[in-house]
């Protein structure tokens, strides 16, 4: 059909306009000199502005309804791009421009206030701003629609198709049985510091990172690997994915979890439908999706004891100055360590999930307007206590940590928790398919698992909502019983070897 071809060729323009910004960004974020800021933030701001121009055109919706119109002379796969092409287009098209305007330009302002006021530890400047910022969302969320709470339209966002009831019935029962771990498990802090405050050559620590990414199954013919202030993965196309991490000189965690973490993202987006790169059926499923993989990568092979087995000698020879610091079992429990920290990004497996409760239940009531900003840091204090044992010592280490709501990402904190939960489901059921992965990772068949995900995830892309791609792949619906088995199946054995 002549408007399928018209459609696609559109989006593909949008696309070509999305991932030059991609590349923009990518820039700014490694190489580019700091002064060059300001006039890279017009060019990435021009970019984006013809794309979402373009997507929101009325010709687009147009093609799109003469599409739906005859959508029974289309083969299936072109059906479901409509299909997700539309209940995009509908989206982007409820939420006036000037909101967009209105919401980029106090976010943009509120990043500096909020840099400045934590790092003078005080609340009271960010209150304004972060009211404004939970006013509009809700607006946006107003436009959006919902059936039964404003979060609902937030969350649709990154998680299509997901509500807060069935966030809530998925996280509720995490909460008590994560504090119980938590206690339970804090024995094994003890060697939380002791490969610590030793000197790890940079040099060495990225040559470590690049060789087991590359093990794992990330291709560094169609990747890169470079260094910035916060890790993350972008792509420009399923042969050009690129990862960054960053260098702690006295910590090897950093550098090698935060790249094994972006590998995880890194193969997904290697492996996503090449003949969609340029229409949207060429997206992951979902964030919750992305982050499956990452942690998936991160958590499940770079901390399983199999894999330490594995690459301890070529980690002794790597770090010469840390190996004498202990022995194979003490860096294992190293990487396992259990200890509650305040800060979100610097959490272990058992208490990570309570972080993000913690935020998930503060902005649920902050959109709906049963919670106000200026009672944020007490509410966020009594959260924290009850649920991970210690207090902040101020909003800099409390409220004030994140950066997500003074950029307007609300909604997004539950993608991380949905990322922890799918990927141990996903475990699950590729274990019965292939047998125990500590078996797989030990006789390094990194290929076969990323075989297996990719039929399971990958090649499908955008195609599925979430739940439904969690039905094909498991056979079942998301549930937070994988999670919790794979925890405390973990720490019991961990805490019972050594
Ligand atoms: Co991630």
């Amino acid at each position: 059909m002549n408007e399928l071809i018209k459609l696609r060729e559109r989006l593909g323009t949008i696309r070509d306009l999305q991932r030059a910004a991609a590349v923009l960004d990518w820039d700014q974020q490694t190489y580019m000199p700091s002064p060059g800021a300001p006039a890279r933030a017009r060019q990435i701001s021009t970019l984006q502005t013809l794309a979402h121009e373009w997507f929101t055109a009325k010709e687009t919706g147009k093609l799109l309804e003469t599409l739906q119109k005859y959508q029974c002379d289309l083969n299936e796969e072109d059906r479901i791009l409509v299909e997700v092409t539309s209940r995009e287009f509908e989206k982007q098209i409820r939420i006036p421009s000037s909101l967009v305007e209105e919401l980029s330009r106090i976010t943009s302002e509120t990043f500096h206030v909020w840099q400045k006021a934590k790092s003078d530890n005080v609340f009271s400047p960010i209150v304004p701003y972060w009211k404004e910022i939970f006013r509009l969302t809700r607006e946006v969320a107003d436009h959006l629609g919902y059936n039964d709470h404003p979060y609902d339209a937030l969350i649709d966002q990154y998680e299509p198709g997901t509500s807060t009831k069935e966030l809530t019935g998925i996280l509720s029962p995490l909460v008590e049985k994560l504090r119980l771990f938590r206690e339970r498990y804090t024995s094994l802090s003890e060697f939380s510091d002791r490969f610590s405050g030793v000197n790890y050559p940079a040099e060495a620590q990225l040559q470590l990172a690049t060789r087991i990414i590359q093990a794992l199954g990330f291709r560094m013919e169609s990747g890169r690997i470079d260094l910035s202030a916060h890790p993350f993965t972008t792509s420009f196309d399923p042969a050009d994915v690129r990862l960054t991490t960053r260098i702690h000189p006295e910590d090897f965690r950093p550098a090698f979890f935060g790249a094994i973490h972006e590998a995880g993202h890194g193969i997904y987006e290697q492996h996503l439908p090449a003949e969609h790169a340029r229409d949207l059926l060429g997206d992951a499923a979902s964030l919750g999706f992305h982050e499956s993989q990452s942690r998936f990568f991160e958590n499940m092979i770079g901390r399983n004891d199999s894999f330490w087995t594995l690459i301890y000698p070529l980690w002794k020879e790597t770090f010469p100055e840390a190996s004498v610091r202990g022995n194979l079992h003490d860096l294992i429990r190293y990487v396992n360590a259990v200890k509650p920290t305040l800060i979100r990004v610097e959490a272990d497996e058992v208490t990570y999930n309570l972080h993000i409760i913690i935020r998930f239940l503060l902005e649920k009531d902050l959109v709906a307007g049963e919670l106000q900003v200026e009672d944020l840091p007490e509410k966020w204090d009594e959260l924290t206590e009850h649920l991970l044992g210690i207090r902040p010592s101020g909003v800099a280490d409390g409220v004030l940590q994140d950066i997500h709501w003074s950029i307007g990402l609300i909604g997004y904190f539950p993608t991380y928790t949905l990322g922890n939960l799918i990927s141990a489901q996903l475990k699950e059921s590729l274990e019965s398919d292939l047998g125990p992965l500590d078996r797989l990772i030990g006789s390094e068949k990194y290929q076969e698992i990323v075989r297996w995900m990719n039929e399971k995830v990958y090649r499908h892309g955008k195609k599925y909502l979430p739940a439904d791609l969690i039905q094909r792949a498991t056979g079942r619906p998301l549930s937070p019983e994988p999670f919790l088995r794979y925890i405390q199946n973990k720490y019991d054995r961990l805490s019972q070897l050594y």
